[in-house]
């Protein structure tokens, strides 16, 4: 099934938030809703809004409030992809030329903080200390992890710990705090919220080990973006990980750096794909699906928590 069709049910809701998205990212200065207006055209999947819909249905669900906490946090992933691209120097997302390339770093670095701030806005309708202490702690976390790979980068010393540390920051925590703020939005109880979020934590933690397995295994048109280009740029993910527990493959991984051949980083992915890695990656991210998978069990049972285990399954074998 087409990830679309999981939460048809949600579509004239989805349709409120394409709306309110692009009503929020009017801004004085023209720069900054054309480079906010072109990340937002270009598409995405729209997974964190559609999270927060779903949590909210396990509560007092209202789309006029649901609205801008949806919105608040694609706002806040979008930024976030608009720095990245300045940080992984990526000329392609979502199929389009990212703002960096489009326009430059700087004009990136001023999008994403503009989108960050709307995002805060948005939020500011919610009137609940605890969301916005989630919400600011999720922002600062993203930043460090952003800032963990900087620092971790071509340091083939690491472990997987450090790796699953960085993408617990970097991408899992935004979205168990997309199904915590759904349901704090929606006045759920707190034991169901609890679980929400640490349902959020797992699917996001797949999430991520499969984006670095596609970077591996995709292409770039099949992506919209720039595919087998973590490890060129030092990123050291799961399927690299797994691959240096081979020695010979973990002298050849060492000798990767910026200014590598192309043939010679091409050989040494290969040595990876070929070594066994990408399945224990698969299996890895299995891992954390499954334990999102029993987490939703103690759920009330009701359309969302049918959903959100169809959507858990399709990250699991995500093609884009
Ligand atoms: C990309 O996120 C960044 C990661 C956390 C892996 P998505 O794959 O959700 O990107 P879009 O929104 O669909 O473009
Ligand atoms: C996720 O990491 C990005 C953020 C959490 C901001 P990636 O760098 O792997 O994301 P893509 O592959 O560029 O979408
Ligand atoms: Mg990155
Ligand atoms: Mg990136
Ligand atoms: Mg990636």
């Amino acid at each position: 099934m087409k990830l679309k069709m999981m939460y048809s049910f949600l579509n004239s809701d989805i349709n409120t938030i394409e709306k309110r998205l692009e009503e929020t990212i009017q801004a004085d200065s023209l720069l900054l809703k054309r480079a906010s207006l072109h990340t937002l055209q270009a598409g995405g999947k729209r997974i964190r809004p559609v999270f927060v819909l779903l949590a909210g249905k396990f509560g007092r669900y209202d789309i006029n409030v649901m609205k801008n906490v949806a919105v608040a946090l694609e706002l806040i992933h979008m930024a976030s992809l608009v720095h990245d691209d300045v940080i992984d120097d990526a000329d392609l997302r979502r199929g389009q030329p990212t703002v960096k390339a489009k326009w430059d770093n700087k004009t990136a670095m001023y999008t994403g903080d503009f989108i960050f701030a709307l995002s805060l806005e948005l939020m500011s309708d919610i009137n609940k200390p605890l969301a916005h202490k989630i919400l600011a702690n999720t922002i600062v976390e993203v930043t460090v992890g952003e800032i963990q790979q900087i620092k971790d980068k071509y340091r083939f010393d690491q472990n997987l710990r450090d790796y699953l540390r960085r993408i617990k920051r970097k991408t899992a925590l935004l979205i168990s705090a997309s199904c915590q703020l759904g349901a704090i939005a929606a006045d759920v109880d707190e034991s169901i919220h609890k679980k929400l979020y640490l349902f959020g934590y797992y699917v996001g933690m797949a999430f991520q080990i499969t984006d670095d397995i596609l970077d591996f295994t995709s292409s770039e048109e099949e992506l919209g973006k720039p595919a087998g280009s973590d490890l060129l740029q030092g990123n050291i993910t799961a399927p690299a990980l797994y691959a240096m527990e081979n020695e010979t493959i973990r002298h050849e991984i060492e000798k990767v750096h910026q200014n590598i051949e192309p043939v010679q980083i091409q050989r040494i992915i290969t040595l990876i794909k070929e070594s066994g890695a990408i399945e224990k990656s698969i299996a890895l991210s299995d891992m954390y699906l499954d334990k999102a998978l029993r987490v939703l069990e103690d759920l009330p049972t009701n359309k969302a928590k049918k959903t959100l285990r169809d959507i858990a399954k399709f990250i699991g074998r995500r093609k884009y």
